[in-house]
Formats: C-alpha cells, sequence, structure tokens
C-alpha cells in the first residue's frame, strides 16, 4: 500500500476577496501535494471556503443580499483561483454543505457526551475581524483610546448565554503533546510561541481559559444539536472542515488512510486556532490529533502591509497574467524561506524570473538542446566514458531527490530550490568549461558525453522542478522526450537513453519585460 499523506489549506473566509495571501498559502499545499505525489504517495489536498459567522453576515447585510447568496458568488471566487493558479486539490468544501454541518453536529454532540462542553454565560471582548474572544489583558489602546484586539481589529463587549469548552483542563494534555511531538509545530518559533501561551506565566491562576464555543446574537451558522437558540462558535465549525471531507463521523476507509497523515497548513495568525483549540476539541472527542501545523508568515506589498483601507490588496489574478503563472510561483516558493515574512516587490519578481528562471535555468536548457537540434539532427547522443567532471555533477544530481525531499518534509521550500539551483548553476559552469561547440571539432566523442550528460542533469532539474513550475517543467521533460509515465521520482533512478530523437527545442521561460517574449507559461 502507499503512504498516504493529507494536506489541507486554510479554508477562506468568503466576506473577502482572493489576494496574494489566499494565493501563498494554496501554493504551497499545491507545491507539496504534488512533490508527494510524484514521490509515490496517496495524496488528498483539500481547500475550500470558510462561510458562516458574524463577518460573513454583516458583509452580506452590508451589500443587501443573503448570507448564502454572498458565500455562492464568493466561494466561486476562490474556486475559480484555484484553477487559475493550476492547484491540484481533490476536493473543495463550503462550510454550508450539508456534510459539513452533520459533521460540525456530530463532534458536538460526542464533545457534549464527553463532558467537555457546558452552557453558562459569556461576558467578555470580541473582534469579529478576527472572529475571536479576548481578555482584557490581550488588548491595546486605539489612537483615540478605544480597546483594540492585538490584531488591530475592533473589539465590541459581548455578554450572552453561551456554551463553553473547557480547555482549562487540556492543559497538561497539551503541553504533554508538544512535548512527545515537537515536530507538532513549525517552525520552531511558532513552536516556542504556542508552547509558551499554553504555558503560560508563572503565578497565573488559570493559564489556559475556558472557550465560548457558541453565540445566540445572529444566526447564520451551525445550530447547536438539541438547542437551536445557540449557532456554533465559526471556529469550532470551521476547523471541523478537516474531518467533514474525510467522511467524519463515518469511519471511512479515506478517514483511516489520510486522518493520521494529516498536515495543516496556515498563516501565523491562526496558529492558535490550530495548535490549541483544534487538538484540544480532537483530543476531547477521543479523536487522533493531525501529524503537523506548519504556519508561514505574511507578505507585504513594496513594504507595506495589505490591507482594505490601504486599497492595495493584490489580485492574483492579476499577477498570473503579468507574470505568468509558473514565475509566480515560483517567486512565492523562492523568494522567502517559508515561515518568514517577506515582500511582494516587482523588482525582486522580476529579478527572479529573468536571473535565475529565464538566464539560468531557461538558458542551460536551451543552449544545449539547440545546439543538438542544429548539430546532431536533435539525436541525443550516446555517452562515452565518464570523465570526472562528469561523475561529480551526475553525483550532485543523485543526491537531489533526498536532499529535496528532506527539505519538502521541513516544508523547507526555499532550501529545496537552492538545492535544485545549485545544480542549474554548476551545470550552466560545466558547459562553459566543456565548451561542446568546441569540442565538435576536436573531440566529438568526448562531446557526445558533454551533451549526454547535460540532458541526464537537466532531466533531473525538470523533474523536481514539477512540483513547482509544473507546466514549465513539463515542457522541458517533453523537449527531452521523457516519456509521461517516467515522470515520477522513482523514473529518476533510470538514466535518460542516448540515441533517441528530441523534438525541436523552444524556449521555455521568457524574460519579463522583454516586449518580444511571449508572455509566461
Ligand atoms: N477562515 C479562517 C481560516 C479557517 S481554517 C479552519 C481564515 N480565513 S482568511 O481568509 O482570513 O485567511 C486565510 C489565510 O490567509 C490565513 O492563513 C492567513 O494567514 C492568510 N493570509 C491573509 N493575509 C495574508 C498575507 N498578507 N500574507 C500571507 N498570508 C496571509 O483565517
Amino acid at each position: 500500500m502507499n503512504k498516504a499523506f493529507y494536506i489541507t489549506t486554510p479554508i477562506y473566509y468568503v466576506n473577502d476577496k482572493p489576494h496574494i495571501g489566499h494565493a501563498y498559502t494554496t501554493i504551497a499545499c499545491d507545491v507539496l501535494a504534488r512533490f508527494k505525489r510524484l514521490d509515490g504517495y496517496d495524496v488528498k489536498f483539500l481547500t475550500g471556503t470558510d462561510e458562516h459567522g458574524q463577518k460573513v453576515a454583516k458583509a452580506a447585510a452590508d451589500k443587501g443580499i443573503t448570507p448564502l447568496q454572498l458565500c455562492d458568488q464568493n466561494s466561486q471566487n476562490f474556486r475559480d483561483l484555484a484553477a487559475t493558479l493550476g492547484i491540484s486539490n481533490d476536493d473543495f468544501i463550503r462550510t454550508t454543505e450539508e456534510r459539513h454541518k452533520k459533521a460540525c453536529q456530530a463532534l458536538w454532540k460526542t464533545l457534549e457526551a464527553n463532558g467537555a462542553i457546558y452552557l453558562d454565560k459569556y461576558a467578555g471582548w470580541y473582534a469579529v475581524r478576527d472572529e475571536a474572544f479576548y481578555d482584557e489583558g490581550e488588548l491595546t489602546k486605539g489612537p483615540n483610546g478605544e480597546r483594540l484586539a492585538p490584531s488591530g481589529a475592533p473589539v465590541e463587549w459581548v455578554e450572552e448565554e453561551s456554551y463553553f469548552f473547557n480547555l482549562s483542563k487540556w492543559r497538561e494534555k497539551l503541553l504533554a503533546l508538544y512535548d512527545s511531538t515537537p515536530g507538532f509545530i513549525g517552525p520552531k518559533s511558532r513552536f516556542n510561541e504556542v508552547y509558551s501561551f499554553v504555558k503560560g506565566r508563572e503565578g497565573d491562576a488559570q493559564p489556559l481559559r475556558d472557550i465560548s464555543v457558541s453565540r445566540t446574537t445572529f444566526s447564520w451558522g451551525v445550530p447547536v444539536p438539541g438547542n437551536d437558540k445557540h449557532i456554533m462558535y465559526v471556529w469550532i465549525d470551521a476547523l471541523t472542515n478537516y474531518i467533514t471531507a474525510l467522511g467524519y463521523p463515518e469511519q471511512t476507509p479515506d478517514f483511516a488512510k489520510f486522518w493520521p497523515n494529516a498536515m495543516h497548513m496556515v498563516g501565523k495568525d491562526i496558529i492558535r486556532f490550530h495548535c490549541v483549540y483544534w487538538p484540544a476539541f480532537l483530543m476531547a472527542a477521543n479523536i487522533q490529533v493531525p501529524q503537523r501545523v506548519f504556519a508561514h508568515g505574511w507578505w507585504t506589498v513594496e513594504g507595506q502591509k495589505m490591507s482594505k483601507s490601504l486599497g492595495n490588496a493584490i489580485d492574483p489574478n492579476a499577477l498570473v497574467e503579468k507574470y505568468g503563472l509558473d514565475q509566480l510561483r515560483y517567486f512565492m516558493m523562492r523568494e522567502i524561506p517559508f515561515g518568514n515574512d517577506g515582500d511582494f516587490a516587482e523588482s525582486a519578481i522580476a529579478g527572479r524570473i529573468n536571473g535565475e528562471l529565464a538566464n539560468e535555468f531557461g538558458n542551460l536548457a536551451q543552449r544545449f538542446l539547440s545546439f543538438i537540434g542544429k548539430n546532431l539532427g536533435g539525436v541525443l547522443p550516446e555517452p562515452g566514458e565518464f570523465a570526472t567532471e562528469d561523475k561529480e555533477i551526475l553525483a550532485a544530481c543523485k543526491k537531489l531527490l533526498p536532499d529535496c525531499c528532506a527539505a519538502m518534509d521541513a516544508q523547507a521550500f526555499n532550501e529545496a530550490l537552492e538545492a535544485i539551483w545549485a545544480v542549474v548553476r554548476a551545470a550552466n559552469g560545466y558547459v562553459d568549461k566543456q565548451a561542446p561547440w568546441t569540442l565538435r571539432k576536436t573531440d566529438p566523442a568526448r562531446m557526445n558525453t558533454v551533451l549526454y550528460v547535460l540532458a541526464e542533469v537537466t532531466r533531473h532539474i525538470a523533474m523536481l522542478m514539477q512540483p513547482f513550475v509544473p507546466t514549465s517543467a513539463a515542457k522541458v521533460l517533453d523537449q527531452l522526450a521523457v516519456p509521461a509515465d517516467a515522470r515520477d521520482f522513482a523514473a529518476l533512478a533510470t538514466p535518460i537513453k542516448g540515441g533517441i530523437t528530441l523534438p525541436t527545442p523552444t524556449g521555455v521561460f521568457p524574460r519579463y519585460g522583454d516586449p518580444k517574449a511571449a508572455k509566461g507559461a
């Protein structure tokens, strides 16, 4: 049986239009999903939309439409975005679906039956923008002395009957989970942040407080079973999506196979929900916790925070149109170590497209493939005996797969790309030094070996680039006549065959800003 891997994006709030923050998480998950599939895993990749809660209800009211109308419109925007970004998701969940309501209510009943939920009265601060409750001590002061959430969102005082989840009881179990499974949260800085939040400060009377999990002042959500005056807090509803999609509450084969291998990718702002609340809900329902949660950083745009008021949120569709899809995917994965914050600047993306994709990788393939086309009738030569330099660069290729696997398992996308790029650069150095165009006259047998080595090196690079730049990598593999059924990572072990006829090469990575260049792939 193949190894299994379950990867999820956060489900996106439908009150907002998709922007590069959403595109980033989804692209990162897609790169990982594609990588694992090529590496022989059975993968299930889930994305979707978070459609309940006060924020969505307010946005619909502002527009004068019903919440469901708003959800239908905006959920479609996220579905369309996934298509534009070439996302290979296996399912798209909407929290307004019947299967989800069923899963939420089943989870609720289990929590209630296990004594983890009780009815009381809530009095405290709530930020609709964050859909989160805050303690007085967490709040800051705005410019006019008004109270603000730590995220800067306005807060309102809420006082109502509410169900509570007994989070305080799970403190020791959570700490034991973090202690026994340090890989549960990545990167390390986020692990530390969550750990100290749960541990609390020395002398805290109650470091972790029970949380309110239902609301009565609006109705856009999943009703609490047996008391439909209450609707479930949007986060308990939202987090449940990850098991809804596996068929929960049914014990489906998908659940048995994928849930023990689950990984949630999230932004740094929603780590508390995923690393504290979610494992506590699951433990309280006697469900296994996921394997890992990884929190990435946030993008700014030309040095500025993205915000509605600045109107600087970038539409990912426009970026794909402008730079090309593979170019955008490559840039996002390459520019910043996954986990850190980064800046989206025109000069940076243009630099990566031209400097790395066009000049380094594109030229490498172009140079020797057009040489073979022009001088050898397009036939890839058979190699002779390998010289030391050949063996060195072929050995570097062999190391790429294990190095990339290790980097990808740590969600260090930029490190995987750096490892690939070290070989791209070495290969360019190799072409310059071996100079096949000179060998053509002086030593044709050696020229044949050099061209063969270049084809084999380029095959390795293109194979490992597939998850990042699927369309362009496929074009390079087409030009090397690599059959469609020999493109998974297991096929790396079988060297390319000499003597095959290659198709006529064409440029794969256009330069950005070059008016003659075709728009990106
Ligand atoms: N609906 C919740 C998630 C529920 S998951 C069970 C939510 N939705 S969201 O649409 O507001 O945000 C989704 C993701 O986008 C979050 O992971 C968030 O970190 C990410 N980003 C939002 N702005 C971002 C940037 N500027 N940069 C990078 N990612 C950002 O939260």
